[in-house]
């Protein structure tokens, strides 16, 4: 079973890998990534310096998902770039996750983080847990310009992580920014930003920051990433590929991402759940799955999704 997809020129043996944020903000973690059987190494979002994070509690698990306000903890990019080699010896691509608080911070990460050659690089324009900080996805004009400035220093394949969008128009709105930048992909969707969970027993919020909202992930996300993979997908047809997050929990459900139209799947909620044996589980569900549904590779399936 051929599970081997490219993302932007970039080959990977396996579709499967981690999604920005989980189990990947220090080396050893990164290191443990590298020995799993994910088909890439995906950096924690980093920032100009290395970063605390918002108090804890600050991720919490439940039934059906998760929800976080982590806050940017990371060691700072200066720290990534000097990772990044070592990082080789796995043999698998690695992807840098940028993030910032002003455009000047995407520019000075990009052009250091470009000098180390990881192979893909993914501009967060999702975070939704910085206090006064909106996520630059939701602004069209500002998302383009910072596109631009960041594609202008550097020269390894660019993608952007997008937060999920709710409306057609901004979908194709969207569309119209990644076509005219030219990004080398998207990776879609971040967590569904400023949900509330709630114990009901305590009568309280369950995570500390932002009086209790948070990112939510998992299960429960599913089916707006789905719908988002999707909309890009007929949008943009097959020549930016997606990369496709939210919801992965099973074998079957990374078969879903790419019946919608993905050329790979990251793993968030379900890693962090369950620990980077999660791949294998996940490897051994999907091969199954498209051999029992007479597929020998899973781009044999990408976006042949049936509509009604
Ligand atoms: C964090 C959460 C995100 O969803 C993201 O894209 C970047 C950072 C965080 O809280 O650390």
């Amino acid at each position: 079973m051929d599970l081997s997809t490219n993302i932007a020129g970039v080959q990977l043996s396996t579709c499967l890998m981690n999604a920005s944020g989980a189990r990947c903000v220090s080396q050893d973690e990164l290191e443990r990534l590298g020995g799993s059987l994910a088909g890439a190494i995906v950096t924690k979002s980093m920032t100009p310096q290395s970063r605390a994070g918002n108090p804890e509690p600050r991720y919490v698990g439940f039934e059906g998902g998760s929800i976080n306000s982590m806050g940017l903890p990371n060691l700072g990019y200066a720290a990534y770039a000097k990772m990044i080699p070592g990082l080789r010896q796995f043999g698998k691509p690695i992807v840098a996750s940028i993030a910032g608080f002003q455009m000047d911070d995407f520019v000075e990460i990009a052009k250091a983080i470009n000098e180390v050659k990881p192979d893909l690089l993914e501009v967060n324009l999702s975070c939704p847990n910085i206090p006064g900080k909106p996520q630059i996805g939701y602004d069209v004009e500002a998302s383009e310009r910072l596109l631009n400035k960041i594609r202008n220093v550097v020269s390894i394949p660019m993608g952007v992580k997008l937060p999920p969008y709710f409306d057609p128009a901004h979908h194709e709105m969207l569309a119209g920014v990644l076509d005219r930048v030219k990004v080398s992909f998207i990776t879609v969707i971040n967590s569904v930003g400023n949900a509330l969970v709630i114990d009901p027993d305590k009568e309280s919020v369950v995570i500390k920051p932002k009086g209790g909202f948070g990112g939510l992930g998992g299960r429960i996300i599913k089916p707006v990433a789905l719908a988002n993979v999707r909309a890009f997908w007929k949008l943009l047809g097959d020549h930016i590929p997606i990369i496709g997050t939210g919801g992965v929990e099973t074998g079957r459900d990374v078969f879903e991402h790419v019946l919608c139209g993905a050329s790979a799947v990251q793993i968030g909620t379900a890693l962090v759940e369950e620990d980077i044996s999660v791949f294998e589980r996940l490897e051994r569900e999907l091969k199954q799955w498209l051999q029992q549904r007479g597929y020998s590779s899973i781009m044999a399936c990408r976006g042949k999704l049936k509509e009604l």
